[in-house]
């Protein structure tokens, strides 16, 4: 799967809907066209190498797309693979199956430094490093479809440092998107099926999470349509969350003090499963989405691009690079 950036299907170059804010304008491009064939997710920039990491969950594969050579490589793991982050000193964290691993790209190796839900059919979600390089990563039942699955079975971890796994949250049924606040005093967490978005007090120094309460409520059922699930997310440099809204093909900004849609990017995909910024300025916001749940009718007639990584570029914002995991130091 190759494909030089923009060149890749010029058509799907629009920006479709902005709520408000005018500004310079914005587009969205495919870089990777079909990039993942299952769950597209954890889009991940990683500064040194101008790459952008990202998994297919249930393939078991982690790509790496080159924004210089417009390259995509992947590697395929014996198991699901939820997330991807690099580590400081070299290599990658990703959490497999119900393991969080290191895995080294050149050598093909894996190292399972711990696994999680002994008792429980789960794997683990989304993952992301602190502002510190502290590993947070959660679980989630096995779907029988996406978004059917017994609920309750997840839990929140980290990882610290020294290696030692910390058990924050349990009874969580899709645990998602991660994010923190420019002043490193707050967390931002997503579960999926409550369709909420969580704050916590954050201590970087202890990672210990408390008082938590909602930032973003997606609503009742009858928002469903329109919003969707929420799924992963990032931060801006000004504090706004950017959370992608899955089955509902967008990518939402949000005020989390006051809980309110700001503005909104759709897609030409509904299951839209993450963001991360990214580029040399971190101003282009690259998305992922999933294929999984698609008929091939569907697929091929409506929905061609899923799976596919886009870039948003002229939304006017940054972000900030995320610190690499410290481990094996
Ligand atoms: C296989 C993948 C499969 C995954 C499911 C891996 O062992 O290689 O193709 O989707 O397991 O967790
Ligand atoms: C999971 C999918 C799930 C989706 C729902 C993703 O993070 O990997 O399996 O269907 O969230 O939003
Ligand atoms: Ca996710």
């Amino acid at each position: 799967m190759r494909c030089a950036g923009d060149e890749c299907n010029p058509s799907v170059g629009v920006f479709r809907k902005s709520s408000s804010v005018s500004g310079p304008a914005m587009s969205v491009t495919v870089v990777v066209k079909n990039g993942a064939s299952t769950v597209g997710e954890g889009p991940h920039w990683d500064e040194a190498t101008q790459t952008l990491l990202y998994v297919d969950i249930l393939a078991g594969d982690v790509h790496r797309w080159n924004s210089v050579t417009g390259q995509d490589e992947k590697i395929h793991l014996d198991a699901s693979v939820g997330f991807v982050t690099p580590c400081r000193k070299g290599g990658y964290m990703v959490g497999l199956g119900k393991s969080l691993a290191h895995m080294n790209w050149e050598a093909n190796a894996v190292t399972n430094l711990q696994e999680v839900d002994l008792e429980k059919n789960t794997r683990f979600n989304d993952g992301k490093c602190d502002p510190s390089g502290r590993l947070w990563a959660g679980t989630m039942g096995m779907e029988t479809k996406p978004t059917v699955l017994e609920h309750y079975q997840g839990s929140l971890y980290s990882l610290e440092k020294d290696g030692t796994l910390k058990t924050h949250l349990d009874k969580i049924s899709i645990s998602n998107g991660l994010a923190w606040s420019e002043d490193n005093r707050t967390m931002f967490y997503i579960d999926s099926i409550p369709r909420k978005v969580y704050a916590f007090d954050f201590d970087i120094t202890t990672g210990e999470i408390s008082n938590q309460r909602t930032a973003v409520d997606f609503g009742g059922p009858d928002t469903i349509e329109s919003l969707g699930f929420p799924d992963g997310m990032t931060s801006d440099t000004e504090g706004k969350l950017w959370v992608a809204c899955y089955s509902a093909g967008k990518v939402v900004q949000f005020d989390c003090e006051t809980g309110k849609e700001l503005r909104s990017v759709e897609f030409p995909a509904k299951k839209t499963t993450s963001c991360c910024f990214g580029g040399k300025n971190f101003d282009e916001l690259y998305v992922t989405c999933a294929k999984t749940g698609l008929t091939e009718e569907e697929f091929q007639t409506q929905q061609p691009l899923a799976g596919s990584v886009f870039k948003v570029t002229g939304l006017g914002v940054k972000g900030k690079p995320i610190k690499g995991l410290m481990i094996h130091s």
